[in-house]
């Protein structure tokens, strides 16, 4: 009963089917290959727009990369202060754009919110020597703890950042999530909401180390693509992140698998709710549950086998995924209500 992350979770087997399709013959190498040159127009297809899409191995370096083609070494990202990007990414970003400081917003539901940015650029120190300039918003869509931004809080913050000439970046690691959990569009979701660059998540929900950066700002393709090159993030067998990535929207894959997850979460909090003493820190709207609980719960969970995983103050994060059996979330719920 293995809850602890979405990244513990196998590779769907039609990405397998995919791999092992393009595991045939030499191909073109860095890029060059058929499948990577179909990959712009399938996903311009997807995102209703004409888009640059890069394979990247690793969200973090989606991230870091999209925000480095943005940001001088003396640039501002705004982000909450709880995102991936400022807790939990090793100074990636920081590293990646020579010293761009992150920019940390507090706000409600893990998320950031149109009028606190508002006010942050209001006081930004525009033109001071001695401060950051702000030049980004970053936003995580679903967010860190499974929370989602409506379109139109998208909408807001996209204006907001507009405004001041600032370019908006979503962090997808869970974008199919949203989407499904939405009901919506990946136009919709992005660029007509003011998106400029996006890290579309795929490894969480079935890929195999396959993520990739959708550029719907024009001007932002070429500096990143030296970067990418500079950071060693130009596969020499493309081919096969490519395939992945084609598979993973063909025919919505991608959403089938993301909903599977989302219900599942929706089946476990559901479940939870009946549980004397188990509170939800967020709202269930993804495919994250985060819960106070008392630690002899947690311990009598972790003892029944269920892998978790454990956060201060007594709370504990619950991970579903795409491929999660329904007789795992069952059997947490078991224990929970024999405990
Ligand atoms: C919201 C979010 N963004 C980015 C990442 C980074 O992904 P990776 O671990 O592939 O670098 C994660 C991974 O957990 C994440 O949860």
């Amino acid at each position: 009963m293995n809850f602890r992350s979405d990244n513990v979770g196998a590779v769907a087997p039609e990405i397998m089917a995919a791999l092992e399709a393009a595991n045939h013959g030499p191909a073109a190498s860095y890029g060059d290959d058929e499948h990577s040159a179909r990959l712009n127009d399938s996903f311009s297809r997807l995102f209703e727009t004409p888009v640059t899409v890069f394979p990247v191995s690793t969200g973090t370096v989606a991230n870091a990369l999209s925000l480095a083609a943005m940001l001088d070494p003396w640039g501002g990202v705004f982000c909450h202060e709880l995102s991936h990007i400022h807790v939990a990414e090793g100074n990636a970003t920081e590293g990646f754009t020579a010293g761009a400081k992150l920019l940390a917003l507090p706000g409600d539901n893990f998320r950031i919110h149109a009028p606190a940015l508002q006010a942050a650029l209001q006081t930004a120190g525009w033109g001071i020597r001695n401060r950051a300039q702000p030049q980004a918003v970053s936003i995580t869509q679903a967010s860190e703890f499974g929370t989602l931004y409506q379109l139109d809080d998208i909408a807001a913050i996209g204006e907001a950042a507009k405004s001041r000439g600032l370019r908006l970046h979503m962090d997808g690691a869970r974008f199919a999530n949203a989407l499904s959990a939405l009901n919506t569009t990946p136009a919709e979701m992005t660029w007509r909401r003011g998106v400029d660059i996006l890290s579309f998540g795929a490894t969480k929900n079935g890929a195999m180390s396959a993520d990739a950066i959708v550029v719907f700002d024009k001007t932002l393709v070429e500096p990143l693509s030296y970067r990418l090159r500079r950071a060693g993030q130009t596969w020499s067998k493309m081919r096969f992140a490519a395939a992945q990535l084609e598979a993973y929207v063909a025919d919505n894959l991608y959403i089938r698998l993301a909903a599977r997850a989302n219900a599942l979460a929706k089946r476990l909090a559901a479940g939870l709710s009946t549980v004397p003493g188990v509170t939800p820190i967020a709202p269930v709207e993804a495919n994250l549950l985060f819960l106070q609980m008392p630690p002899a719960l947690t311990d009598a969970l972790a003892a029944g086998g269920v892998k978790l995983g454990r956060r201060d103050a007594g709370v504990v994060r619950l991970v579903t995924r795409f491929d999660g059996p329904e007789a795992d979330v069952d059997g947490l719920l078991a224990l929970a209500r024999a405990a």
